[in-house]
């Protein structure tokens, strides 16, 4: 099996990812409601894990938060700097048709595959490219993680927010096909048919310059675009 095989698997778990955000939408967050307060502040803050890599004396910074859901969770003001957050999801046209939200969104998801990041923005667009739960969701994290890195501007960076063996623990159910964990300054990217390594990966492209200790069950990676 290759990287790519899975996307079939992949279109059979896209009904319950729907399933999941109808039902967050149609109860204002349901068990999260801080979490939907949140993503529909346009003034929700910058996360403090995401501003700490940007530059402090730019005027105004761009931010792409992939696979982001029917609602970016990513924070839109930071002070004393104008932030572009643009927000793409490989669903957006299916939530935008199957989702009815009560209150406006202040950034509106837009179609995107992440494998497919660089047919709708140039090569160095973004300060930071964001993915959060996401990439094991994806039929190809490989490939998006290149794509992330392509995106991003040179000094720019990418950052990967996942929880460890996501795919062993929920086995191998719905969108969940690829797991995450850290060995020795490294980031696997595995499931039951191949193993890579994200410092082999990102070679020519990126460099780890965040990583957690081996056995984390939080994989929160932060890369330098070269
Ligand atoms: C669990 S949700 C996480 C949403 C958001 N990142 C968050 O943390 O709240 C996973 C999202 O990844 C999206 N997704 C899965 N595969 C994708 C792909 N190949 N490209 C872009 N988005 C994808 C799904 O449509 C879904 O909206």
């Amino acid at each position: 099996m290759t990287a790519a095989a899975p996307k079939e698997k992949w279109l059979t778990g896209i009904d319950d990812e729907i399933a999941f955000w109808q039902h967050w939408a149609d109860t204002r967050g349901g068990q999260w409601p801080q979490d939907y307060a949140n993503r529909i502040d346009p003034g929700f803050p910058l996360q403090p894990q995401i501003a700490r890599w940007l530059d402090p004396a730019a005027a105004r910074v761009r931010i792409l938060d992939v696979g982001a859901g029917p609602a970016t969770y990513v924070g839109r003001r930071w002070d004393g700097h104008e932030v572009e957050l643009v927000a793409v999801d490989a669903l957006a046209e299916r939530y935008d048709a199957a989702l009815r939200f009560r209150d406006a969104l202040p950034v509106r998801t837009l179609q995107c595959e992440t494998e497919r990041l660089t047919e709708r923005f140039p090569a160095g667009s973004f300060d930071f490219v964001n993915a959060r739960n996401t990439l094991d969701h994806s039929y190809d994290p490989l490939e998006c993680i290149r794509q992330m890195l392509r995106v991003a501007r040179p000094g720019g960076h990418v950052g990967l927010w996942h929880f460890a063996d996501e795919a062993e623990r929920e086995a191998y159910a719905g969108l969940h096909q690829w797991n995450f964990s850290v060995q020795g300054g490294d980031m696997a990217i595995w499931n039951r048919a191949e193993r890579h390594s994200l410092r082999e990966l990102a070679r020519g492209l990126g460099t780890i310059v965040d990583i957690p200790a081996d056995g984390a069950w939080e994989v929160n990676v932060v890369l330098r675009r070269d």
